[in-house]
């Protein structure tokens, strides 16, 4: 049986990745889960300088899901460096570096910095709608998205995802400035933008109002659009949006992904990224499938 996937030229173990943000680097997990076993993680964005976050309560629950206004809180990447490659390089998984920043320099610094480092892909986050500049500002306009992906590719020594937004109207458009534009690959979708009010204390749950909705509920969304993303450009995808199960990474990958990535799940259940693997063996079993890529985008 082959879960071996190559994305952007990069081999991975098995299609099975850790979402930005629900994973961090891995420190907290790596009693619970075996990172050896993980295609790869996709640790939480690093900016160039470190970032403090949004003030709470920056996290509601909701039916089928989560509202989160944690903002792009991290050390920066010089901590990052000393640190967190280390200690995921004493695992056999492949690195994954989320970039955040607030200005195209912002980000052009983080990748300089991360150029000499030993990680295997970068992936840009144009989606985040927690910060005021930057993020999600980049990921609603073609154009601008555009001019973000081809500035940070022309710094990136390693391959460059970039990372999309579901709050457009259209995100085939957005994909395709972004492939013009030299992205060597996309990861779909960030979050949606969500609210929640308590009644009680008639005022929105979380400080900053809105959040970013995520978890099983935004599952068919994400699917949709890595469908029409898929069948739109030619660049791999990492999808990712709801995974629970094996079942849900599958119903990605027919959709177009060539790898999944499971997040908010995480946060429920540990061993999520585990279970999603043993899901996807088994279904490969059950239907005698001998390789994963071959159904990878069925769904015409
Ligand atoms: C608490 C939290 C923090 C997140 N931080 C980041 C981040 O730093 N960078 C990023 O690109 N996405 C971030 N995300 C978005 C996730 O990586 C993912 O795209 C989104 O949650 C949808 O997948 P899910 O429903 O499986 O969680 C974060 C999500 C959550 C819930």
């Amino acid at each position: 049986m082959n879960l071996g996937v190559e994305f952007c030229g990069v081999k991975f173990k098995n299609p099975v990745f850790t979402a930005s943000g629900t994973f961090n680097s891995g420190k907290e997990y790596a009693d619970i889960v075996d990172l050896n076993q993980i295609g790869g993680v996709i640790v939480k964005g690093v900016a160039s300088t470190p970032w403090k976050g949004n003030p709470a309560p920056r996290i509601a629950e909701t039916y089928g899901g989560m509202l989160n206004s944690v903002g792009l809180q991290n050390p920066g990447v010089d901590v990052f460096i000393k640190e967190d490659i280390p200690f995921l390089r004493q695992y056999d998984t492949k690195i994954i570096v989320n970039l955040a920043g607030r200005t195209i320099q912002e980000y052009c610094d983080v990748v300089e910095k991360l150029s000499d480092a030993d990680v295997d892909m970068l992936e840009l986050n144009i989606s985040c709608p927690n910060v005021k500049e930057g993020g999600v500002a980049f990921g609603v306009d073609p154009k601008m998205a555009a001019l973000v992906t081809a500035e940070v590719k022309k710094v990136a020594k390693q391959p460059l995802i970039v990372k999309l937004s579901p709050n457009v109207t259209d995100i085939t458009e957005i994909a395709k400035a972004v492939e013009a534009a030299g992205a060597d690959g996309l990861s779909l979708i960030n979050t949606l933008i969500g609210m929640h009010i308590d009644v009680h204390r008639r005022q929105p749950t979380l400080a900053r109002k809105m959040g970013g909705f995520s978890g099983p509920a935004i599952k068919p969304v994400a699917v949709r659009m890595v469908y029409q993303v898929s069948k739109a450009c030619q660049l791999p995808i990492i999808g990712l949006g709801g995974i629970m199960t094996g079942e849900d990474a599958l119903e990605f990958m027919m959709a177009g992904a060539n790898a999944i990535a499971v997040g908010t799940a995480n946060l429920l259940n540990p061993r999520a990224t585990m279970e999603v693997l043993e899901g996807i063996r088994n279904y490969m079993k059950s239907y005698n499938l001998l390789d994963i890529n071959e159904i990878v985008g069925i769904i015409e």
